[in-house]
């Protein structure tokens, strides 16, 4: 669980991530933010594709990030849109986290007052992942 002091950080690092998403075919702007294993934070944002089924989530963008910078372990998710509910991550961006994060936190705010607040494990109960090709 991130401390107060970390999900104030990782919050306003999603959220202005956003700002920079590129969703010019969907115009639905998401920002991400993640805490790792270091406690760094790292963020991305959704970055689309003339070419549709290439579109990148903002959460994976932010993982590859991280990864890219040398982090393993993902302990957080924050996940932003302007919208007036708040978005989980979709599939594919769970299986991501659960790879880095399988006891991540997955926290999904917005413009409106909903919040998301729950474990990748009730997001992708029973995954599959590195153990399996052990
Ligand atoms: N998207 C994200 O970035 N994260 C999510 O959790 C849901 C969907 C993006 C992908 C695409 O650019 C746009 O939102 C519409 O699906």
């Amino acid at each position: 669980m991130p401390t107060p002091t970390q999900r104030q950080k990782l919050k306003a690092a999603a959220k202005a991530a956003a700002a920079r998403a590129y969703a010019p075919y969907s115009k639905f702007r998401v920002g991400a933010a993640v805490l790792t294993g270091s406690g760094k934070i790292f963020s991305g944002c959704n970055v689309e594709n003339a070419s549709y089924g290439l579109c990148n989530c903002a959460e994976r963008t932010a993982i590859f990030s991280a990864v890219a910078a040398g982090e393993r372990r993902i302990r957080c998710v924050v996940v932003y849109t302007p919208t007036k509910t708040a978005t989980a991550p979709c599939g594919a961006c769970r299986q991501v986290i659960n790879e880095f994060g399988p006891a991540a936190r997955v926290i999904s705010f917005c413009q409106g007052r909903e919040e998301l607040d729950v474990s990748l494990e009730a997001l992708l109960p029973g995954a599959f992942g590195p153990a399996d090709l052990a």
